[in-house]
């Protein structure tokens, strides 16, 4: 299985050698449309769209992009336990608490670590952001008594990550994108876990996650199509951070939005595909496989990333690495099933890798399903200046510099969730 991987010095070809970043050359293509069933059927109105083509495009992308997730039973009870409660975290502005989760009826697997930090003066149940990291909640902090994650994460210097596991030194190492006294200070709450809670990023990191736990047969599983990927497991951890959040007294449940960089973009809109208490859902630089539409040649393609990380996906999704046409879905499909909620896409000008107007097209063109509950979309039709913000149901921008979460970001996404919430 590894050998066929695309790894190293033939993934970083792709990315910088045979990728075409030239938009002259990309193949005419069309989308599937947004408003017909599978069989035809023009969708004219709001409840069709909710009873007819929402679930049906649903049903299309656990086919075949991310797999289905699978149902409540499976799981069975779900506990939470607060660990720890600091009334003081942040210099006194916030209060922050860890929560375990758990499977009762799974006890071998080691459950999910979640950090939530609410604002003090809140006088109200306030907002909640709800996201996962690449690092583990001491890597989101910069606070000293954050425990340090016990999982495995990959190797790296920079972020001292050494024989797979975080060391001191890797505190505060994603800080810089999740400003927690910024979003505390706007009065909103953020709930953030370690994506390898759920599964260690890498090939076989299924194995040792929740979906081998999850499966009849534990690690030998052989997955089929329509199975879910890891992508839609880290989904599946955000939605038990809802759970949770149900019964938090500092937290308003219905004002959840949900949040993810890159390929934990591509997670934050599927988690916000299925989970419908997602009020508001946020794609920062997810690109392909994510917001970007995959029919254009832009950046990466399909046949990378389903190289490079079949994991992620089910397998059906690997069918069209290069076969984009035979695919009855794209990205647009995908934005469209947050309606009539909001959802707001981001992307970097250097980027490009990500696709940043692939990102932009996707909004644009589900804009027909937000239409039918009266809802406006970007309003405009080009995609805009480096560093304006448009839309009003479905938000956009894209931002000076490169693959990375910003203030500058966080302060749009701020002000769309408040507007949206
Ligand atoms: C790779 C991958 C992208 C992904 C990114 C990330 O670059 O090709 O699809 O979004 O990693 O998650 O950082």
């Amino acid at each position: 299985m590894i050998s066929a991987l695309l790894i190293g010095e033939d993934y970083a070809d792709a990315q910088q050698k045979t990728a075409n970043y030239d938009e002259s050359k990309i193949a005419p293509y069309s989308l599937p449309e947004l408003l017909k069933t599978q069989s035809g059927k023009a969708i004219a109105n709001a409840e069709a769209w909710t009873l007819e083509r929402r679930p049906e495009v649903l049903g299309l992308f656990e086919k075949h992009v991310f797999g289905k997730t699978p149902a409540p039973a499976t799981w069975g009870m779900v506990d939470f336990k607060v660990t720890a409660v600091k009334t003081d975290a942040l210099g006194g502005k916030a209060t922050r608490k860890f929560i375990h989760i758990s499977l009762p009826e799974h006890p071998s697997w080691h459950g999910m670590d979640v950090m939530l930090y609410t604002p003090n003066e809140a006088k109200h149940p306030v907002p909640c952001f709800v996201g996962p990291s690449f690092g583990g909640n001491h890597a989101v902090s910069n606070e000293p008594d954050v425990p340090l994650s016990t999982r495995w994460m990959r190797d790296s210097k920079d972020k001292h990550i050494v024989d797979n596991r975080a060391t001191e030194a890797s505190r505060g190492n994603e800080s810089s994108r999740w400003p927690l006294e910024m979003i505390i200070g706007q009065g909103c709450a953020v709930a953030t876990y370690y994506y390898g809670d759920i599964e260690p990023d890498h090939a076989d990191g299924w194995k040792d996650g929740l979906r081998a736990v999850l499966s009849p047969k534990g690690a030998t599983t052989d997955w089929q199509d329509g199975q879910w990927g890891a992508i839609g497991a880290w989904a599946w951890g955000l939605s038990r951070i809802a759970d949770y959040l149900e019964t938090e007294s500092a937290v308003d449940a219905k004002k959840l939005a949900v949040i993810g960089h890159s390929r934990l973009g591509k997670t934050s809109l599927w988690a916000g595909a299925q989970d419908q208490r997602f009020g508001v859902v946020i794609s920062n630089n997810s690109g392909e496989g994510g917001a970007a539409i995959m029919r254009r040649n832009f950046g990466e393609t399909t046949a990378v990333i389903t190289k490079a990380f079949p994991h992620w996906f089910t397998k059906t999704y690997t069918s069209y690495a290069g076969n984009e046409a035979a695919c009855p879905i794209d990205k647009h499909m995908l934005i469209s099933l947050a309606a009539p909620r909001a959802i707001y896409i981001a992307s970097a000008v250097q980027d490009e890798w990500a696709d940043p107007k692939g990102e932009f097209l996707s909004g644009l063109h589900a804009e027909p399903a937000f239409a039918l509950f009266g809802h406006k979309g970007y309003g405009v039709t080009e995609q805009p200046a480096i560093d304006q913000p448009v839309g009003d149901r479905i938000g956009y921008h894209v931002r000076t510099g490169k693959h990375d979460v910003t203030d500058f970001d966080w302060t749009q996404y701020l002000k769309f969730a408040k507007r949206n919430l």
